[in-house]
């Protein structure tokens, strides 16, 4: 029997990895988030804490799968403080605590770490360069848990455009606009993988399946790109919505306080490589998410 500690269990990701871990009768889970919800099965645990996460990591797990994070990307760029504290430090935390605990870990990063600069896909080898203070402070916990570590068996799986039937996200915001409204400009310019997190989910639990840990740093999207306006024609075409018109715009056009990455495709050769995940195509994907949220 495999113990898991999962935290962020309340989020998007989170949330997708219950249901998968809700159908394994060969894995034992504790589920936790900065907020108990006891309904929900799950526990208090404030990452930032350090006490409370050694405290937690004595109780004999075999594997962490960290889906916490501080992800809302405007906010965070006024929000230094509490930003660094979730994605670095809290990720320092773990690590000091699962290595001397002898626990994997599985940790969530982030597209956001490279600078969006690029024109062919971005390998776990390549420079990072953030541009925003979510980018940066998703590095640093990077930092933190491979220095806290010292190459053991962790794995950190840098992610994108995260969606399901989860929390709020692009795909349920544009099946809303679609609705409200009788157009929308959605910009162009920002090419990115749309990933379905129950995917993702999958691909954890097939790295957590095979105990197999090669450290470092690996990359998993759904497979195929788009731009947010691609994603979102997608969208709308798989929910039949065709009373809302929808237009091309830039980013220039359509300012965030945050800076996103131009492009933030990601090569998955080596999760597939070493792990044999797979990786959808983002519009089957899509396809079934939709499915759900519209029945
Ligand atoms: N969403 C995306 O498009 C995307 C893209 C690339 C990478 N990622 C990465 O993927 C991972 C999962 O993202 P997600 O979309 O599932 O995020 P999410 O829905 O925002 O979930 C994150 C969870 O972490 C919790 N949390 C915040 N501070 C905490 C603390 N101090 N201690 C314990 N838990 C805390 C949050 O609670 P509250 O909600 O109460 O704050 C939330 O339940 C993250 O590492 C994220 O950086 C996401």
């Amino acid at each position: 029997m495999k113990k898991i500690l999962l935290t962020g269990a309340g989020g998007q990701l989170g949330r997708c990895i219950r249901d998968i871990l809700n159908t394994r009768s060969d894995m034992e889970y504790v589920a936790t988030d900065v907020m108990a919800s006891p309904s929900e099965g799950i526990a208090a645990l404030d990452l930032t804490d350090a006490e409370a996460v050694e405290e937690i990591a004595g109780s004999g797990f075999d594997f962490i799968i960290n889906c916490a994070a501080y992800t809302a990307v405007d906010k965070a760029e006024d929000d230094l403080e509490l930003c660094r504290a979730v994605n670095a430090l809290a990720v320092g935390n773990i690590g000091a605590a699962a290595a001397r605990c002898g626990i994997k870990v599985v940790h969530i990063s982030t597209d956001y770490v490279f600078s969006g600069d690029a024109c062919r896909p971005y390998t776990p080898a390549d420079p990072v360069n953030p541009r925003s203070v979510y980018g940066t402070t998703k590095l640093e916990g990077e930092w933190q848990l491979a220095d806290s570590m010292q190459g053991q068996d962790y794995v950190i799986i840098r992610t994108a455009w995260l969606y399901s039937p989860y929390g709020n996200n692009f795909v349920k915001t544009m099946l809303r606009l679609g609705k409200e409204r009788d157009s929308l400009n959605v910009v162009a310019d920002q090419i990115g993988s749309p990933t379905y997190a129950p995917d993702l989910a999958q691909a954890i639990i097939k790295i957590v399946d095979s105990d197999y840990f090669e450290a470092g740093i690996y990359h998993y999207t759904d497979e195929g790109v788009a731009s947010w306006f691609d994603f979102t024609m997608a969208i709308m075409e798989l929910a039949g919505i065709r009373d809302c018109v929808v237009s091309p715009c830039t980013t220039e056009e359509y300012p965030a306080k945050a800076h996103r990455p131009a492009y933030s495709v990601l090569s998955k050769k080596k999760i597939r490589d070493v792990y044999g995940v797979e990786t959808p195509y983002w519009r089957n994907s899509l396809k079934t998410c939709i499915n759900i949220l519209t029945k």
